[in-house]
C-alpha cells in the first residue's frame, strides 16, 4: 500500500486529490500538509495533517521521517497571476520548494511527483496541437519556473535515479476550492457567477483560447501516471495533458444552453490577457496517451451540466 506525502494539499487540487487519494489508499496513508491549517475539516481531521512550509527543508524531512511515505505529491506553488504580480516569490516558492522536496525524497527514497503546466510554453512554441517536445521560452515567472522545475525533477531521475513524474496541466476547472490565483481562473469564476447572478464579467478576449480539464480527469491523470509501469515512460517531466480547448464565447454559449437568462461581458485585463496570449491554443497530448494510457472523460457539454449541477447545490 502507497504512503504519499502531499504538500499545497489545501489549494484547488489538493482540496480534491487528498480525499481521491486516501478513497485509494486508505485515511492514514495520505498526510496532508500545507504552510496553514485552512482549508476544508475534511482534509484537515479524516487523516493526518501537518505544517509543512516547503521553504523549509528540516521541516519537510521530519514530516518524512515520521511518516515515510514513498512518495511526495509536491502541490506548493504560487501560480501564474500572481506569479506576476510577484515574480520573486514565485521564484522562491516554486524554485526553493521543489529543490527541497526533491532533496528529502532523495535522501528518503522517495518518490516525487509534481505538476507542471500549459504555462511552461511561450509565444514562440507552436500555438496549435502544441507537440510533447517542443520550444519552451515561456515570458511570465511562473512559467520560467515550470520548465526550470521540469528539467530539475529529470535531473534528479537521471543524476540520482528518484522516480520523478509530472504532467502539464491545463487550467483546472472545479466547484470543491476555488483557483489560487492563475490566468485559466475566469472559466471557473464563470460558472459560480452564471448560477448566482446570471451574469459575468470576462478578463480574458473573446477568440482567446486555453487549454482546459475538469478536475475529475486531473485527479485520474496523477493516479493513472503514479501508478503507470516506469518501463512504458519514454518522458517523465513533464507529459502534455488537455481535454478540451475553448475561448470565453464558447464556455458562455454552453452555459446559455442550460441557463438561458445568462449573459457575460468583458472587461479585459491586460496582464491576465497577455499571459494567456503566451500559451498554448491547444496541446497534442499522444504521448501521455501511448505512454501511460491517458484519456479524459470530461468535454465541455459534460462538465458544464456537471459543474452547474453541483454549484446549484453548493450555492443553494
Ligand atoms: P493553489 O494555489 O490552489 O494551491 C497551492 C497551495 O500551496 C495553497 O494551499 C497554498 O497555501 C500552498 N502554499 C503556498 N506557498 C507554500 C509554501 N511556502 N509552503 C507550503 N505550502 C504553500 O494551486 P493548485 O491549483 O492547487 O496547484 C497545485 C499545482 O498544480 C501547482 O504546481 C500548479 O502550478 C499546478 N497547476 C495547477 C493548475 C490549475 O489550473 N489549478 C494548472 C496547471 C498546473
Ligand atoms: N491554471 C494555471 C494558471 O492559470 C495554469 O498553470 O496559472
Amino acid at each position: 500500500m502507497r504512503k504519499i506525502l502531499v504538500t499545497g494539499a489545501l489549494g484547488q487540487i489538493g482540496t480534491e486529490l487528498v480525499l481521491y487519494l486516501r478513497e485509494i489508499y486508505g485515511n492514514l496513508n495520505i498526510i496532508a500538509s500545507d504552510i496553514a491549517p485552512k482549508g476544508p475539516e475534511k482534509v484537515l481531521k479524516a487523516g493526518p495533517f501537518e505544517i509543512v512550509n516547503v521553504l523549509d527543508a528540516k521541516r519537510i524531512n521530519e514530516v518524512v521521517e515520521k511518516y515515510k511515505p514513498d512518495v511526495i505529491i509536491h502541490l506548493a506553488a504560487i501560480l501564474s497571476a500572481v506569479g506576476e504580480n510577484n515574480p520573486a516569490l514565485a521564484w522562491n516558492v516554486n524554485m526553493y520548494g521543489l529543490y527541497n522536496v526533491l532533496e528529502v525524497a532523495k535522501s528518503n527514497g522517495c518518490a516525487v511527483f509534481t505538476p507542471s503546466s500549459i504555462a511552461a510554453f511561450g509565444p514562440s512554441t507552436p500555438k496549435d496541437k502544441t507537440p510533447q517536445d517542443t520550444i519552451q521560452r515561456p515570458t511570465t515567472m511562473y512559467g520560467v519556473t515550470k520548465v526550470a522545475g521540469e528539467l530539475l525533477c529529470d535531473y534528479y531521475f537521471y543524476k540520482y535515479g528518484v522516480d520523478t513524474r509530472g504532467v502539464r496541466f491545463p487550467g483546472l476547472i472545479s466547484y470543491e476550492a476555488l483557483p489560487g490565483g492563475g490566468t485559466t481562473d475566469y472559466a471557473v469564476h464563470i460558472y459560480y457567477e452564471a448560477v448566482k447572478n446570471k451574469k459575468y464579467t470576462c478578463y480574458i478576449k473573446e477568440g482567446t483560447y486555453m487549454d482546459m480539464m475538469y478536475m475529475p480527469d486531473a485527479l485520474n491523470a496523477v493516479v493513472t501516471l503514479l501508478e503507470a509501469n516506469p518501463d512504458k515512460l519514454i518522458h517523465r517531466n513533464a507529459f502534455n495533458i488537455t481535454a478540451m480547448s475553448f475561448a470565453p464565447e464558447d464556455i458562455y454559449a454552453e452555459i446559455k444552453k442550460i441557463i438561458p437568462e445568462f449573459t457575460m461581458d468583458y472587461n479585459i485585463d491586460p496582464i491576465k490577457q497577455k499571459i494567456a496570449e503566451s500559451w498554448p491554443n491547444s496541446l497534442d497530448d499522444t504521448a501521455a496517451r501511448e505512454e501511460w494510457g491517458w484519456k479524459p472523460k470530461y468535454d465541455l457539454p459534460l462538465m458544464t451540466k456537471d459543474m452547474i449541477e453541483k454549484l446549484s447545490i453548493k450555492l443553494k
